[in-house]
C-alpha cells in the first residue's frame, strides 16, 4: 500500500485548470502530491476528512509589494490567512533588490518601507535572504525598472543615457540569471514618467530570451488609458515578451464606463500578442498620495502621512475642511502620505475581474498602518461575494485565474495545478462560508471559510492560525508555454 504524510479524503477538487470539480483523494509525501484519485488505499500520517469542502491549487497572489515584508515578517499571514501560497514581489517599478540608495528611497519605493529596509545590493542578495528568512509562502520576484533607475541615475525626471541604460541591463540580466521571473515599470509615477517607450523598450530586450515577462503599471489609468495600453502592447511587440497590465482599471469618474473599450483594445491585442492582466476586487484604490487624482468629487482617505501621522484614517475632505483650504493644498501638506482613492466604478471593476484575461491580485500594501482591505480580503472575496453571492464568475473560473493561470503565465513550474508530482501548494475551504471580513473601516482581518493551507508539503495555516511552520520557497523562473 502507498504511503504517504497526509491523506485528503473526499474533497471537491477544483485542479486549477478551471475544470469543473471532482470528489477526489490527494496524497501528499513530502513537498509533493503522490496521489491522486478515488478512494486512495494510502496509509497516511494524517488523514483530514474533507467531504463538502473545497480543495484548490494554493492561490498565486500575482501583485504585491511585499518585497520586504516577506523577509521582515515571515508569517505572512496576511496571504496565507487567504488560502495564498506564493506572492509575486517587485510590481509597479518598485522591487526591493537591486537596490542601492543614495538617500531617502523615491517615491513610491517608499511603500516597501524606509532606506533602512532596503538591504539588497544585488538580486542575489536578496535571494540568499529570503532562503535564510523562510516565510510562510512561496516568493516570486519581477525587477522594478523605477528601481533600476534610481540605482544608476542622479535625478529620475529625465531620460536615463545610454550608459545609464547598459548599466541598467546588466542589472537586470543578473537577475534573470539568477531566476527573476521579468520586469516591472511604473510609469505612471513621477520617478519613471520621463521615461520613454524607447528606454523600456531597451529593457525589455533581454527577457524574450530568458523567458521572462513585462509588467506594467501603465502611465497613466484614467482619460489616455488607451494610448498608455498601446505602449505597453507596443513594447510587447517589438521585445517580443508577453506584456501583464497591472491592476486594471478605468481610474477617475470621467472614466467610469470605459471598461468595455479597455477590454475590446485587450482582446485585440490579445489576438496579435501573448497578453492579460491582473485585478482587485474592489472599486477603490490604493497607493502614495498623488496630487493628480486629487477630485473633490472622490472620496479619498489618508492612509498615512510622514508631518501629520494623526490624520491617518481621515478623509481628505475632512481634513481640508478643518483646515478651511481646498483639497489639493490639504493634500499637500500631508506629502508624502498614503491614500485610498474611491475612483473606481463597481461596473467597471467587475466586467474587468469577470474577463478571461483576468488573474487575480491583492496590490495589498503591508507596511501601510491602516491599509487598504485588499490586503487581508482579496481571495476570499473573489470567491465568496463575486463567485457565491454574485454569480459573477463559476468556481473554477475564479480558481483557475488564481493558480493555473498565473503559474503558465509567470513560468511557476509544477504549481498552480493539483497533478500527480507537482508540489503540494493546496489550499482546503468551505465554499459556503468562505469570505472576506476585511473593511475599509476596519482593514487588519483574517477572511473565514479557510480550513487549511499547505505550502510544499507543510500545513501552514488551519482554523487556529498559523501552523508557524514556515516552508515557503524562491521561485525561479521557469519556461512554460504562455496560453490565452
Ligand atoms: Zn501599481
Ligand atoms: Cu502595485
Amino acid at each position: 500500500m502507498l504511503s504517504c504524510d497526509t491523506l485528503i479524503r473526499n474533497a471537491s477538487v477544483l485542479d486549477g485548470s478551471g475544470a469543473p470539480p471532482e470528489v477526489l483523494d490527494i496524497a501528499i509525501r513530502d513537498d509533493r502530491i503522490c496521489g491522486v484519485g478515488f478512494s486512495l488505499a494510502c496509509s497516511a500520517a494524517s488523514v483530514v476528512e474533507a467531504e463538502g469542502l473545497a480543495l484548490a491549487p494554493g492561490f498565486i497572489d500575482v501583485h504585491t509589494h511585499d518585497d520586504t515584508s516577506v523577509i521582515r515578517s515571515p508569517e505572512m499571514l496576511a496571504k496565507l490567512s487567504q488560502g495564498v501560497s506564493t506572492v509575486i514581489v517587485g510590481n509597479c517599478g518598485i522591487s526591493a533588490a537591486p537596490v542601492q540608495l543614495k538617500g531617502e528611497p523615491p517615491d513610491p519605493m517608499n511603500l516597501l518601507g524606509g532606506a533602512e529596509v532596503f538591504r539588497y545590493p544585488t538580486f542575489s542578495a536578496y535571494v540568499a535572504a529570503l532562503r535564510e528568512a523562510r516565510p510562510g509562502v512561496n516568493v516570486g520576484a519581477l525587477v522594478g525598472h523605477t528601481a533600476l533607475r534610481n540605482n544608476h541615475m542622479d535625478r529620475l525626471d529625465r531620460i536615463a543615457t545610454d550608459a545609464e541604460i547598459a548599466a541598467m541591463r546588466t542589472q537586470l540580466g543578473e537577475a534573470l540569471d539568477g531566476g527573476a521571473l521579468g520586469l516591472s515599470s511604473g510609469l505612471a509615477y513621477a520617478s519613471a514618467r520621463a521615461a520613454s517607450t524607447d528606454e523600456v523598450k531597451a529593457l525589455a530586450q533581454p527577457l524574450a530570451s530568458a523567458g521572462a515577462v513585462y509588467v506594467t503599471h501603465m502611465r497613466t489609468e484614467a482619460n489616455a488609458i488607451l494610448d498608455a495600453m498601446d505602449e505597453a502592447f507596443a513594447i510587447g511587440r517589438a521585445c517580443h515578451v508577453p506584456v501583464i497590465l497591472s491592476h486594471l482599471k478605468c481610474a477617475g469618474i470621467a472614466n467610469w464606463g470605459r471598461s468595455e473599450e479597455v477590454l475590446h483594445a485587450l482582446e485585440a491585442a490579445r489576438a496579435a500578442q501573448p497578453t492579460g492582466c491582473d485585478c482587485y476586487p474592489y472599486a477603490a484604490g490604493s497607493s502614495t498620495l498623488d496630487l493628480q487624482q486629487v477630485d473633490e468629487r472622490v472620496q479619498i482617505t489618508i492612509t498615512w502621512s510622514v508631518p501629520h501621522p494623526e490624520l491617518a484614517g481621515q478623509s481628505l475632505a475632512s481634513i481640508a475642511q478643518a483646515w478651511g483650504v481646498p483639497h489639493l493644498d490639504a493634500a499637500r501638506r500631508l506629502q508624502p502620505a498614503g491614500a485610498i482613492y474611491h475612483s473606481i466604478s463597481e461596473a467597471d471593476m467587475r466586467r474587468i475581474l469577470a474577463h478571461p484575461a483576468t488573474m487575480i491580485g491583492s496590490d495589498g500594501l503591508p507596511n501601510d498602518p491602516r491599509p487598504h482591505p485588499r490586503l487581508w480580503g482579496t481571495f476570499p472575496r473573489v470567491l465568496g461575494r463575486y463567485c457565491r453571492e454574485e454569480e459573477l464568475i463559476t468556481l473554477p473560473d475564479a480558481v483557475h485565474k488564481m493558480t493555473g493561470m498565473p503559474a503558465q503565465r509567470f513560468g511557476l513550474a509544477e504549481r498552480g495545478l493539483i497533478r500527480m508530482g507537482y508540489f503540494a501548494d493546496l489550499v482546503l475551504f468551505d465554499p459556503a462560508k468562505i469570505i472576506d471580513t476585511a473593511t475599509f473601516t476596519d482593514p487588519i482581518r483574517a477572511a473565514e471559510g479557510i480550513e487549511s493551507v499547505w505550502v510544499n508539503g507543510t500545513l501552514a495555516y488551519t482554523t487556529a492560525g498559523a501552523t508557524g511552520n514556515r516552508a515557503g520557497r524562491f521561485l525561479q523562473r521557469a519556461r512554460t508555454p504562455w496560453i490565452q
